[in-house]
């Protein structure tokens, strides 16, 4: 018998490593990844309106509003590959009416993924970040820069990854978070996201491993 699959949730300050260890688990897991802002920032790039509107809340580090955000998550995790091969939602619940949207639909997941990272290095990370946008990989020109002179000259920055920004946005995450650790009190783990690139994961992947285990025995045990 197998247990349903994975159903993982990721939260953390801006710049926390949120997509990098998305990256990371959804090569091991076979997760679909669903981050909230890489759909904010499709609905951008295809000049749809509601990606006009995101802009004007995300320049401001503010949430976009849950008439935007709500229904084009919840679109994508139930798309029949999410469903599946299980999901990982990336920055998606962020307060509590998002995630009352979710449990309305009796959506929750097995994990919830803290990452605990110090303010003073957030900055550091936020402006030193570089994006591929051949490839979609998150370089960091200190922590982990690209490989080679061609990936180099055609790395971009994010429009709002400025010292500002992400003060604003810091702001944002501190005022929301809290109201999400109740609603998931059973099923969080906070993981220090200060170490490592691959020690963060090691002890990611070790909590993933546990919860998958955990519903395999429930399963096996029915
Ligand atoms: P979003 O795109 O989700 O941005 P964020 O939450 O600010 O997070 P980031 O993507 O900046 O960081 P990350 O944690 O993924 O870190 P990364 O791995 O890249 O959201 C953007 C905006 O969209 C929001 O401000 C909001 O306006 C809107 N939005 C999004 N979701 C929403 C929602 N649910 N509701 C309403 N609005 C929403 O790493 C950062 C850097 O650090 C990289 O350079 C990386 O290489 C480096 N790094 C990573 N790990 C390490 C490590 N262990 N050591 C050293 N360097 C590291």
């Amino acid at each position: 018998v197998k247990a349903d699959p994975l159903k993982v949730m990721i939260a953390g300050a801006p710049a926390s490593g949120k997509g990098t260890q998305c990256e990371l688990i959804k090569s091991k897991y076979g997760l679909v990844h669903i981050s909230a802002g890489d759909l904010l920032r499709a609905e951008i790039a295809a000049g749809s309106e509601n990606g006009k509107r995101a802009k004007e809340f995300m320049e401001k580090g503010q949430l976009v509003p849950d008439e935007i955000v709500v229904n084009m998550v919840k679109e994508r995790l139930l798309q029949p590959d999410a469903q599946e091969k299980g999901w990982l939602l990336d920055g998606y619940p962020r307060s509590y009416s998002q995630a009352m949207a979710l449990e309305t639909l009796n959506i929750r997941p097995d994990i919830f993924i803290l990452l605990d990272v110090p303010d003073e290095l957030l900055v550091e990370r936020v402006v030193g970040r570089r994006l591929d946008p051949v490839t979609g990989k998150i370089y960091h020109l200190k922590y982990s820069p690209p490989e080679n002179e061609e990936i180099a000259s055609r790395l971009t920055q994010r429009f709002d990854d400025t010292e500002e920004k992400v003060k604003l946005r810091l702001q944002t995450h501190y005022q929301n978070v809290e109201s999400l650790l109740s609603i998931y009190e059973d099923v969080i783990v906070e993981v220090k996201g200060d170490a490592l690139v691959d020690d963060v994961f090691a002890e990611i992947d070790k909590q993933l491993t546990s919860s998958l285990d955990k519903k395999t025995e429930m399963v096996a045990s029915a």
